[in-house]
């Protein structure tokens, strides 16, 4: 017998970066997918099968030991270990890991795959987890890969897919949060990978800390503009009102490059969606590379997708706000 879970990646509409210290988010769970499958073994050891990454190993309890080909897999293996105990799974088994979200883009490959494997192991185990208790489970795993810091936006969206707003409430660990679920519409989304390799330890653990260090009231300040644009952005989805999300998106990318966070690749892509008729255009995620996306009119979309295509960049047409973690036999 085998079980399947799946779960989206995300784009951050609005409010990247400022998350993590307690503005609010807007993110969209995206179309590509993260796919998570167990069977049992006889071998009683865990096997970890990525296509990213290879393999890794967890020998039989009690040593427990983890073996990993590389070292993206250590953390993961670090999860499934948890997620084993914590669900007292003691039989072995195979994860088999398979992902149509770009590592290291901004599209929150990480917290797809921490979804799909707590999703499909909860169901494995016999007890299958509520959406709610996602969040806590994952949290100090995602903060790990962000470097020691997260807003866990990401977390929730993947969970529950759509829309969602997230605002973290209390700085402890896991953070309290308010989340909301925000009706949204069909909209056209061009997505550029850059390829420039992005990891988010590097600007959430390293150079926004040193930007805060040097000039806090400069970067707070940004954070709160980006807040206000967060906040816009609510009765512009629910309204499908795209001019202004266009505009907000603009806004949005401007105050993050003044935090030194976009690349000349992300510029180059965002300039050319622009000139070709996008509405808006910005980075989503750690920023220095990975993924930017373009907002248009159905009319612009193939003009916005060859311009950005022009730039070498990797264009990804897909549907936002769609549904979160799926567990299914
Ligand atoms: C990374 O994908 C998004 C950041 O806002 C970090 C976070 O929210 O944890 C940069």
């Amino acid at each position: 017998m085998s079980l399947k879970a799946s779960a989206p990646g995300n784009l951050f509409l609005f409010g990247e970066h400022a998350a993590v210290y307690g503005r609010p988010a807007i993110c969209a769970a995206v179309g590509k997918r993260t796919e998570a499958v167990v069977s049992e073994n006889n071998k009683g050891s865990v096997v970890i099968i990525s296509d990213a990454f290879g393999k890794a190993e967890i020998q039989p309890t009690p040593a427990e030991k983890i073996w990993a080909e590389k070292k993206e897999l250590e953390n993961v293996a670090l999860f499934v270990r948890h997620i084993r105990k914590k669900f007292g799974i003691t039989k072995g088994f195979d994860i088999k890991i398979k992902s149509e979200v770009p590592v290291n883009s901004g599209m929150s490959s990480s917290t797809a795959v921490f979804c799909s494997i707590l999703g499909v192991l909860s169901a494995f185990s016999g007890k299958p987890l509520d959406k709610e208790d996602y969040f806590n489970i994952i949290f100090p795993y995602q903060a790990k890969v962000h470097g020691g810091k997260a807003s866990g936006s990401e977390i929730i969206s993947s969970t529950f897919g759509g829309f969602s707003y997230i605002k973290k409430l209390k700085d402890c660990i896991p953070p309290q949060i308010e989340t909301k679920n925000i009706s949204g519409h069909k909209f056209h989304i061009i997505i550029a990978n850059t390829k420039v390799d992005a990891p988010t330890s590097l600007t959430v653990g390293y150079h926004v800390p040193s930007l805060i260090k040097r000039d806090a009231k400069f970067v707070h300040g940004v954070f709160d503009k980006i807040a206000d644009i967060a906040e816009k952005s609510i009765p512009a989805i629910k309204d499908n009102n795209v001019e202004v999300l266009g505009e907000l998106m603009n806004e949005n990318q401007k105050l993050l490059s003044s935090l030194g966070l976009s690349h000349p690749k992300l510029d180059d892509c965002i300039k050319e969606a622009l000139s070709a008729g996008a509405l808006g255009a910005k980075l989503s995620g750690g920023g220095w590379g990975g993924i930017m996306f373009a907002l248009c009119r159905e009319k612009n979309v193939v003009a916005v997708k060859k311009a950005i295509a022009s730039t070498g960049a990797e264009t990804i047409e897909t549907e936002i706000g769609v549904k979160g973690i799926t567990v299914d036999e």
